[in-house]
This record gives C-alpha cells, structure tokens and sequence, in this order.
C-alpha cells in the first residue's frame, strides 16, 4: 500500500457488531458442480459463459442462470432457470443437468447442440418448460422424461431426433404443449398419449410416424391443435372419432398417407383450419357445413369425388379453399365470394384446378380480391363463358400475389431521429415523429389458424400487447413472412410508452418482458397459435445497459462480499468513503471531485469528512492481519474508527484505480443503494498531497 501514487480511493462500511459469525449464502454445492459440468461439456465461441468461473453463480449474476430469491430448506440458494437461448453454443449436454433439482426453466433452445438428451433431466421434478427446439440433439426421447409431472412444456422440436415416443409420456399430468415436430420420429403414437388431460397443442409434423391414428385422441377434453402432417400411417383412416374433438381449432394431416373418407367434422364448434391435402382420401365432401370461423380448408390432392359442398358458399370467414387435383364434378359455386363481404384487409384464395369441374353455378366476376384458379377443368374449354381464359392459366402453385409486409408511409423528416441510429419513429405514436429506441424480437406463429394475416393484424397486436401489458401504440410489426409449415416468422418492434422525457426502456422493464416472452407467462391463444421466440436483440443504448447492469452487479457482489466477510450479521450502520488524491492532482481535477462530493453530499445528511489518517489507524496501518477481502479495485480491510465503531474499508490498488467517471458512478450507485442492512453514506476523505501510502 505504500508508494502508491495517484488518486486512491477508500470504502469505509461500518458495522455496529463485533462478531464474526454467519456466512454469506451461497448455491448449493451439488448445483456449482452441476453448472460446471453442463459448462465444461458444451463448446462456447463467443465466450458468452466466461463469466462462468467467478464467484457464485446464484450471486454473480452468471449468464443465464436465475436463483429463487429465498433460500431453501438446505441453508443454500437454487437454481430455477437456466436460460441459454441462442448463445452459438455447441457441445453436448451434460447428464449432470439432472442435479438442478430445483430449476423450473431449461432453455437450450436455437443453439448447436449435438448428442442426446440425458435422461437425467427427467430427476428434474421440478421442472415447468423443457425447451431444446432448434438444436441437433440425436438418440432417442429418453422414458425418463416422463417423470416431469409438473412439466407444463416440452419442446424438442427442430432437432435430429429418432426412435418412438416413449409411453412414460402419458404420465406428464400438467403437460399442455408438446411439439416434437421436425425430427425423425418413428413408430406409432402410443395411444396412451390421449390420458393427457391437460394437452392443448400437439405438435408432430415432419417425422416418420407409422402405425395409427390413435381413435383415443377424440377424448382430449381440451386439445385446440393436433397438427401431424408429414408422416406415414400408410393405410390408415381418420378415426370417425376425431368429430368429436370438440375443443379443436386446427387439424392439419397433411400427406400423412391417409385412406377412406373425410369425416364430417361439422360438429366441431371452434374449428378454424382443416387440411387433409396430399393423402389418398377417397369418396365425396361431407355435405353439412363447416364453423362458421372456417379460415381454411384444404383437401387438395387426395381422390376425392363428388361436387363442391354448397355450404361452402356459407362461410364468411373464408380465405382460402384449396380443392385442386381431385376428382370432383360439376359446377364451380360463385356464390362463395358473391355471398362474402370484402374490404381492404380480407381476401379469398379458391384453387380448383385439375378436376373435372364442367360449369359455373352463378357469375363468373370475382372481385379483385378473390384468386380463382381453374386451369385443367373441362370449364376451361367452355368458350361461351365470357373471360373464362384468366381463371384457366396453368401456372403452378401460388396463391395470387404474397401476402407481404409493407410500410406505412410516415411524414416525418427521414434520419429525423436525433440521439443514435438505432433510434426509430414509432410508427403508432399518438404524437407524430416521436423518436424512440426499440426492442427488436424475432416471433413466430408455429401454427396459426389462418391463411391470411392482415386481417388479423389488429386482433394479432391486441392481444400480444395485452399478453406484455404495454399499450397497443407500442408494438410495431416491422415485417412479416409466410414460411413452410405454415408458419408465420415476423420481426416486431417494442417502443417504449409516450413520454416526451424517456425515449428508452429501463432496464427493469426490458426483463420484465423479456422474462415474459422467455417463461411463456402468456400462452400462444387457440386462434394464433403456440409462438415461438427467436432472438430478443438490444442494440444501441440497451446493449450498454446490460453492461452496466454487469458492473452495478459486480460492485453490489463486492459489497455483499465486504458485509459477509466481515460477518456484520446484524446492522451496518454506515459507508465511509475515502479519497485520496496524488499530489500533483490538477486544480481541475480538485474542482470537479469537490463537485463531485458536493453533489453527493446534497443527496446525503450527515457525511462527515475522514482523514487518511485516522483510516490508517483504525486499520493499523492497513495491517496484512486486517485484511478479510479482495475485490475487483482493490483490497478490503476491518477497521476500528476511534468511536469503536466497527468499519470494513475498500482501498484501491495502483493500476485498478477508477477513473473520475466511475468513481462517480459507484458512488451514486452506493448512495442509492436500499440493502437492509445498509443504511447510509456518512463521509468521505479528500485529502490533497501530503499522504504518502
Ligand atoms: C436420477 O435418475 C436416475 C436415472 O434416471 C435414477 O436412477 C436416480 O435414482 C435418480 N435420482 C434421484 C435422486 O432422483
Ligand atoms: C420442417 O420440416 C419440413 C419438411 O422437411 C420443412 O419444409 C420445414 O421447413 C421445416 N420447418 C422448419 C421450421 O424448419
Ligand atoms: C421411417 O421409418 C421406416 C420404418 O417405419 C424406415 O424404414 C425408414 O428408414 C424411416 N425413414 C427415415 C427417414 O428415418
Ligand atoms: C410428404 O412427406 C414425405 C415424408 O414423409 C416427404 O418426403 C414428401 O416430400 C412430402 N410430400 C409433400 C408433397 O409434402
Ligand atoms: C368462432 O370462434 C369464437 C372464438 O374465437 C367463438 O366464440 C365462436 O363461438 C365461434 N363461432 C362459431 C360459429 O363457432
Ligand atoms: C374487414 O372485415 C372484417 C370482417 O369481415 C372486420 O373484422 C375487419 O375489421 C375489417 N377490416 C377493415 C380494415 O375494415
Ligand atoms: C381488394 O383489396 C384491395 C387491397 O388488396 C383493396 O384496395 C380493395 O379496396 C379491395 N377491393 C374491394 C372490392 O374491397
Ligand atoms: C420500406 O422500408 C425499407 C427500409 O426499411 C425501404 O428500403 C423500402 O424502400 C420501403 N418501401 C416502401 C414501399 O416505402
Ligand atoms: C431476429 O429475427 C428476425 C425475424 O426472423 C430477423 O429479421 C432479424 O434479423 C433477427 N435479428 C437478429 C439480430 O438476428
Ligand atoms: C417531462 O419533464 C418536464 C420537466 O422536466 C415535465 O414538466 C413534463 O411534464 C414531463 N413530460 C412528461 C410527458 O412526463
Ligand atoms: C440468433 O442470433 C443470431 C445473432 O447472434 C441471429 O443471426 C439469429 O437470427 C438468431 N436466431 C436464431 C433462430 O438463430
Ligand atoms: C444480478 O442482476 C440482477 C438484475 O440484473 C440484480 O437485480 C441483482 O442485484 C444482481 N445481483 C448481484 C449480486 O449483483
């Protein structure tokens, strides 16, 4: 401590007792072990885990892993999330994982992980979502899972996975959302499935499912989705029983291989979205009509015969009605877009080509907003009808023109934005031009129940904005795109609310809706679907505030670190500072630590002032024997102030001294610090030149 030249800086913590007794709480031993474990069998590029190592992980703030505040029956601190979403990570997962035995969240998802998935996990009792999707796990779904009987969400789509879904599943009692799609499933569904009471989204297209049907499934009491398209139950036909599935909002078998007939499933009440296309589907259209919520029905290239249903013509919902490549007779019913009423956002696809369709029931002038397609029906050589020719093109696929994103145009002056380029205007702001810095999300619907979304748009914003608790004005959709699936990816932008003084999210609110999005507190609705988040990116200022977060963080560790070390198990009754300033300290660096202190001291009754002295003495010195600590800018010693009063003092070492500008920041942050057992900043030393240390 001698010779130390330049400004150093001392942190005095009083404590009113002697004692040195309890030890800080700290995470369960077998849970550092664990984390370790999962770190070690995983490779990390970015280095995103680097902080992995240091100090505690429940008080460090370690990447991704949140702790229960309290602590628990054992005396330590547990782990209850472990959020690692899209960190490149690749690496396997360690067995290990099954340690956490109190963790609630597992969020692996869109990383690079390999191998399989230890079945370990499945000791995790506790455990709410178990989100793997979007990695390239291998090996086989292990029966272990099936434990998880508090399991509210499993997600292993969008990995390699092979082998059957073991039955132990049918014990996930709490299990609402399963999706498994997108892996290389195989074997039959067990039918067992069907004792999930709970079950609302079932997920399981692109695998290599055989076997059937499970008829058991019409017993869901609550399953809104079972969407299984792309496997093989060659032979197989859709269970008479799934009319009964009264909850259900979307069925979607497409090119599952199916035979016989399609049922009538006009009995279900909320369904919006049927497709049976690509199976070997024979016989007629069930006559009776559909919902009236029907968005889509597709029964394309299956054997079907028989005419169009003439209650088809009844569904005011309607967008899209994909019959094309079938066997179908007689007359195309106009009366399907001239009974619907179209504005600007609504539209209607009608694809009947390649049938045997031979006339027209009503006009043939659909407006604008409707895309008929005939080409490859006897209509087509039908001259007499008039315009016939621009329904009849043989062009492939296509719905019209894609529905696309497109931008409002906004009167404000372009680059208008002042304060950094990731500043935007916000396109629904009640005060024009009002410049804000968003948060950008990649979203997207797995499944929605509807073939068109600008008429949904505003139902759409309605009910995330009500999920997140912001105002409707907040949300933006910066653009959206229709992918294979379907699936609807959409890039969103949060703003902050109105206010002519905050541009920014403060960091509070930036988890707060993070934590929403990422602990799925709101479920994807019946209509929209089960959601997927694909990254939460903060840039300009926000990445700067997680930063700073990061160094708040350290600075209350070190502080925690100074009370338990110094055991002040009871009350700590003040925070000394020291400063002491080399000796040939400019005028103006003198000028602006005394506004500095100033302006601390405005903030804060009663500091005193400390002389290096009198910190030396009540540390003898900064005697080795006094020190009980180490932290990032230095050394932490007890002490004992001449009023017996009890202080643990913060010293700075040459070469990690603050600069004025984090000086000042530790301060501000130590004087608005609300720790119970800290009560307030008492005094400081500003001692110009003749210390020598
Ligand atoms: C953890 O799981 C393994 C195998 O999955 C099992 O043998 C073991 O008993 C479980 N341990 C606990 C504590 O549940
Ligand atoms: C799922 O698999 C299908 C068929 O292989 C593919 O077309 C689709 O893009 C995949 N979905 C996603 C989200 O990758
Ligand atoms: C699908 O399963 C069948 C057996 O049912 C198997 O022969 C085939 O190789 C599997 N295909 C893939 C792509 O895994
Ligand atoms: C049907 O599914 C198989 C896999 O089961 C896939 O290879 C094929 O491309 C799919 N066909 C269509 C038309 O989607
Ligand atoms: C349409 O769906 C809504 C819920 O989204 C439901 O309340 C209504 O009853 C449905 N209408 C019909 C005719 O099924
Ligand atoms: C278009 O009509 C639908 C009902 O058919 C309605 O819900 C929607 O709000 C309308 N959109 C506009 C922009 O008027
Ligand atoms: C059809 O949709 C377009 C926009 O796609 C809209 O401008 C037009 O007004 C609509 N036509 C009718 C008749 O509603
Ligand atoms: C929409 O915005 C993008 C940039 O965000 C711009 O490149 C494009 O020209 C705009 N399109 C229209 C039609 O204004
Ligand atoms: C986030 O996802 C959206 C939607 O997929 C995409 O447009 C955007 O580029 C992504 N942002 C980052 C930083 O990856
Ligand atoms: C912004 O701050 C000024 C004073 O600093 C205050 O008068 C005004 O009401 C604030 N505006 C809003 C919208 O809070
Ligand atoms: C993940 O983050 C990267 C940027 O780090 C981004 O490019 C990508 O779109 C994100 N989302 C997914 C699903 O990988
Ligand atoms: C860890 O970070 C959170 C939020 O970022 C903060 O509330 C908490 O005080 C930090 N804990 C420590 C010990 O730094």
């Amino acid at each position: 401590m001698l010779g130390v030249r330049g400004r150093g800086c001392v942190f005095v913590v009083s404590c009113c007792c002697f004692m040195f007794l309890a030890v800080a709480r700290t995470t369960s031993p077998s849970e550092v072990n664990a984390l370790s474990a999962v770190k070690s069998s995983l490779i990390d590029p970015m280095k995103h885990l680097r902080n992995w190592n240091k100090g505690d992980p429940c008080k460090s703030n370690w990447t991704g892993v949140k702790c229960f505040d309290r602590i628990g029956n054992d005396g330590h601190l547990h782990v209850q999330e472990l959020q690692l979403m899209n960190l490149s990570l690749s690496g396997s997962l360690a067995p290990t994982l099954g340690q956490l035995f109190y963790l609630e969240i597992l969020d692996f998802m869109w990383n690079e992980i390999t191998g399989s998935i230890p079945k370990e996990i499945g000791n995790i009792s506790s455990l709410k979502l178990l989100l793997l999707n979007g990695n390239k796990l291998s090996g086989s779904l292990p029966e272990d899972l099936g434990y998880l009987s508090n399991l509210n969400r499993l997600q292993v789509d969008l990995n390699s996975i092979s082998g059957p879904i073991p039955k132990s599943f049918a014990s996930l009692d709490s299990l609402k959302h399963l999706h498994m799609n997108n892996n290389s499933i195989s074997g039959q569904i067990p039918s067992e499935l069907s004792k999930l009471s709970k079950l609302l989204h079932l997920l399981l297209d692109n695998n290599n499912l055989s076997g059937y049907l499970p008829p058991e499934f019409a017993s869901f009491p609550d399953l809104r989705i079972l969407q299984l398209d792309n496997n093989n139950f060659k032979g197989t036909e859709i269970p008479a029983s799934y009319a009964y599935m009264s909850r259900l909002v979307k069925l979607s078998l497409r090119n599952c291989s199916l035979q016989g007939t399609v049922p009538d499933l006009s009995g279900i009440q909320n369904l919006r979205y049927l497709d049976l296309s690509f199976n070997q589907l024979t016989g007629s259209i069930p006559l009776n009509k559909l919902s009236d919520n029907m968005t889509t029905i597709d029964l394309s290239d299956n054997h079907l015969n028989g005419s169009i249903p003439r209650s088809f013509s009844d569904l005011p919902s309607l967008q899209r009605l994909s019959l094309e490549n079938n066997f179908l007779i007689g007359s195309v019913p106009a009366n399907i877009w001239s009974n619907m009423s179209f504005n600007t956002t609504t539209r209607l696809t009608l694809d009947l080509r390649n049938n045997s369709l031979s006339s027209i029931f009503g006009d043939l002038n659909p407006p604008e907003n409707v895309t008929l397609r005939l080409g490859g029906n006897p209509i087509c050589n039908n001259l007499n009808i008039r315009n016939i020719g621009q329904f009849c093109g043989s062009e492939a696929g296509g719905d019209g023109t894609p529905e696309s994103s497109s931008n409002s145009t906004m009167i404000c002056p372009i680059h208008g934005c002042p304060e950094d380029i990731f500043y935007e205007y916000v396109p629904a702001s009640p005060v024009p031009c009002f410049c804000a810095l968003p948060l950008r999300i990649g979203y997207r619907l797995k499944s929605p129940s509807f073939s068109y979304f600008r008429p949904y748009e505003y139902p759409f914003e309605k009910y995330l904005t009500s999920a997140l608790s912001l105002d409707l004005h907040q949300l933006s959709i910066d653009s959206f795109v229709w992918e294979e699936g379907p699936r609807l990816r959409m890039y969103l932008k949060l703003f902050p609310v109105f206010d002519a003084n905050h541009t920014i999210f403060n960091t509070s609110e930036i988890q707060r809706i993070r934590g929403r999005f990422t602990s799925w507190d709101f479920n994807g609705s019946d209509f929209f679907g089960p959601y997927e988040l694909l990254n939460f990116t903060l840039l300009g200022i926000y990445s700067n505030t997680v930063s700073e977060t990061r160094r708040e963080s350290i600075s209350k560790g070190i502080l925690a670190a100074i009370i338990g070390a110094a055991a002040c198990a009871l009350m700590v009754s003040a925070i000394l500072f020291l400063l002491t300033a080399r000796n040939r300290a400019k005028f103006k660096n003198k000028l602006l630590r005394k506004n500095l202190f100033s302006k601390i001291s405005q903030k804060i009754d009663g500091v005193k002032s400390f002389t290096f002295r009198e910190m030396a003495v009540a540390t003898d010195n900064f005697n080795i024997s006094t020190q009980v600590g180490r932290g990032g800018y230095g050394r932490v010693f007890r002490g004992i102030l001449s009023d017996n009063t009890m202080v643990a003092i913060k010293r700075a070492e040459q070469g990690s001294l603050q600069g004025q500008k984090e000086f000042l920041t530790e301060i501000e942050l130590l004087s608005r610090l609300h720790h119970r057992n800290l009560v307030s900043l008492v005094g400081y030393c500003d001692e110009e030149g003749e210390q020598v240390r």
